[in-house]
C-alpha cells in the first residue's frame, strides 16, 4: 500500500473527522432530546458519557486505523490474522450502507427546506404549527419530490469523495466546517438578542435533576455514540490516512470538543428562538422541520435566518454522509482492489436506491409494512440501537483482549510528546466503556423481548 492517500495537514484531518461527527445528531437530535429530558440535567449526563464512553473508543479507532493504514476489514485482519475479528469490520461496512440509506433522505429534506426558506415559503406558516406540520408531512410522504432531493444530496456526497481524500474530503470539509461555525455564531447571537432569548441558557445549562430519569441516561449514552460516529469504523478509515506524527490523543480531544461545542451552540441558537417566540421547547423531533419554520417568519429578516439555518443543517449532514460513503469506498479499494471512482459510483448508487425505499416508506410505499413500522425506522433503529453499539463494544474488547493494551499504547504514543501512559488506566477506561455499552445493548434486547427495559 505505498500509494495510500494521506491527509494534507493535521488540521485537515481534525476538521474532516469532526465533520463526520458533527451532523444531524448535533443539530437536530441533541436539541430535541435535551428539550424533552429536562435540558441542563440531560446536558450534564451527555457530557459525562462523551468523555467516559466516547473518548476511549474514538482513540481506539484512530489507533487501529493509523497502525494498519487500512479500512476496517483489512485493519482487523492485519492485527488479528485469520480470526473472526474481520467480521467487526464487515459489520462496519454493513452499518455504513444502512445508515447512509436513511441519512441521505434526511439530507434531501435539508436541501428542500433551504430552498423553501430562500424563496420565502415559510412566511405563510408564521405562528401556525398545524400548517407547518401539514407542509412537512405532505412533502416527506410524497413519492417523487423527496427522492429527487435525496438524489441531489447523494450527488453532492459523491461529487466530494470522488475527488479523493485530500483533494475532496479534506478540501471541502475545510471550507464547510468553518462555515458551519460562523453560521452558528451568527444564529446564536441573533437568538440571544431576541427578547427572552437568554432563557435558552438557563434551559440548557441549569441542571434540574428532578427531571432526570433513567431513560434519559440511556438516551444520553446511546447518543454519545451516535454523535461521535463510533462503532462502524469511520474513525478507523479516517485514521488510516494518517502519518505517525499525528498526536491522536489531542486530535480526539479536539474532535470531541468541536462536536460538543457545535451541539451546544445549535441548542442555544434553536432554544433562544423558541423561547423568544413562545413556542414549545419540548416539541420533540418536529422541533426543527415543523416548529422552526413557524417562528423564523416572525423575526425581522426571517427568510435569511431560516435559509442560513437549513443550509447549515445541510452542510453538517453532508460532511457526515461523506465519511459514511468513504467507509464503503475504502473497503472496495483496500480489499477488492477497485478504483475509487468505480467503487463510489456503484455503491453510491446502490445506497441511493435503498434510500429511495426509505423515503417511500414514509407514506407512498413501505416494503416493511408487514412489521407495522416504516423501512426508514427499521434502518434507523437497527443501526443506532444495535449495529453501532455492538461495533463499538467489540472494538473496545478487541483492544482489551486481542490486540492487548501494551501493544495499543505503543502505537498510540507515536506522535505524542508525553509517552507515559498508564496501562491500568487505559484498561479501566476500555472496560468501563465496553461494560456501559454492553449494558445499553442488553437493556435494549430485554426491552424488545419482554416489553420492559431494566432501566428506562
Ligand atoms: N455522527 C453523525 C451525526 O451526529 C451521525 C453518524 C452516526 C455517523 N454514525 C456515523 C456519521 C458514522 C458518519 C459515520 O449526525
Amino acid at each position: 500500500m505505498q500509494n495510500r492517500e494521506q491527509w494534507g495537514s493535521k488540521l485537515g484531518f481534525i476538521l474532516a473527522a469532526s465533520g463526520s461527527a458533527v451532523g444531524l445528531g448535533n443539530i437536530w437530535k441533541y436539541p430535541h432530546m435535551a428539550g424533552e429530558n429536562g435540558g441542563g440535567a440531560f446536558t450534564i449526563v451527555y457530557l459525562i458519557c462523551i468523555l467516559v464512553v466516547g473518548l476511549p473508543i474514538v482513540i481506539a479507532e484512530f489507533v487501529i486505523g493509523r497502525k494498519t493504514q487500512l479500512s476496517p476489514v483489512g485493519a482487523f485482519e492485519t492485527v488479528a490474522p485469520k480470526s473472526n475479528w474481520k467480521w467487526v469490520g464487515m459489520l462496519g461496512v454493513a452499518s455504513a450502507f444502512v445508515i447512509l440509506s436513511f441519512y441521505g433522505v434526511v439530507g434531501g429534506w435539508t436541501l428542500k427546506y433551504t430552498l423553501i426558506s430562500l424563496t420565502g415559503g415559510f412566511s405563510q406558516l408564521a405562528g401556525d404549527p398545524e400548517a407547518s406540520g401539514t407542509l412537512f408531512d405532505s412533502f416527506i410522504k410524497g413519492a417523487l419530490a423527496p427522492i429527487l432531493w435525496q438524489i441531489v444530496f447523494m450527488g453532492f456526497t459523491i461529487f466530494v469523495i470522488v475527488q479523493g481524500v485530500k483533494g475532496g474530503i479534506e478540501k471541502w470539509t475545510k471550507i464547510m466546517m468553518p462555515a458551519i461555525l460562523v453560521i452558528l455564531v451568527v444564529l446564536m447571537i441573533r437568538g440571544l438578542t431576541l427578547p427572552n432569548g437568554t432563557q435558552a441558557l438557563d434551559f440548557l445549562f441549569k441542571p434540574k435533576f428532578e427531571d432526570l430519569t433513567a431513560s434519559s441516561i440511556v438516551l444520553a449514552l446511546g447518543h454519545s455514540f451516535f454523535t461521535l460516529s463510533l462503532g462502524m469504523g469511520t474513525m478507523i478509515t479516517y485514521g488510516s490516512y494518517l502519518r505517525k506524527d499525528q498526536n491522536l490523543l489531542s486530535s480526539a480531544l479536539w474532535i470531541i470538543f468541536l462536536d460538543t461545542l457545535i451541539a451546544m451552540m445549535a441548542g442555544v441558537a434553536i432554544f433562544a428562538t423558541v423561547f423568544a417566540m413562545g413556542a414549545d421547547p419540548g416539541a420533540g423531533p418536529g422541533l426543527i422541520f415543523v416548529v422552526l419554520p413557524t417562528i423564523f417568519p416572525k423575526i425581522v429578516g426571517g427568510a435569511i435566518w431560516g435559509t442560513l439555518f437549513f443550509f447549515l443543517l445541510f452542510m453538517a449532514a453532508l460532511t457526515s454522509a461523506i465519511s459514511i460513503l468513504e467507509v464503503i469506498t475504502a473497503y472496495f479499494i483496500d480489499e477488492k482492489g477497485w478504483g475509487r471512482e468505480k467503487a463510489i459510483i456503484i455503491f453510491g448508487s446502490v445506497v441511493t436506491v435503498v434510500g429511495a425505499f426509505c423515503s417511500l416508506s414514509m407514506g407512498a410505499f413501505n416494503i416493511t409494512s408487514f412489521m407495522d413500522i416504516s423501512f426508514f425506522d427499521v434502518l434507523d433503529y437497527l443501526s443506532s440501537k444495535y449495529m453501532l453499539p455492538i461495533g463499538g463494544m467489540l472494538t473496545a474488547l478487541f483492544v482489551l483482549y486481542r490486540w492487548g493494551v501494551p501493544n495499543f499504547i505503543t502505537e498510540m504514543v507515536l506522535g505524542m510528546d508525553d509517552h507515559n501512559i498508564n496501562p491500568a488506566v487505559v484498561r479501566i477506561l476500555f472496560m468501563v466503556s465496553a461494560a456501559v455499552v454492553g449494558f445499553i445493548l442488553l437493556n435494549e434486547i430485554i426491552a424488545t423481548i419482554t416489553g420492559t427495559p431494566i432501566i428506562g
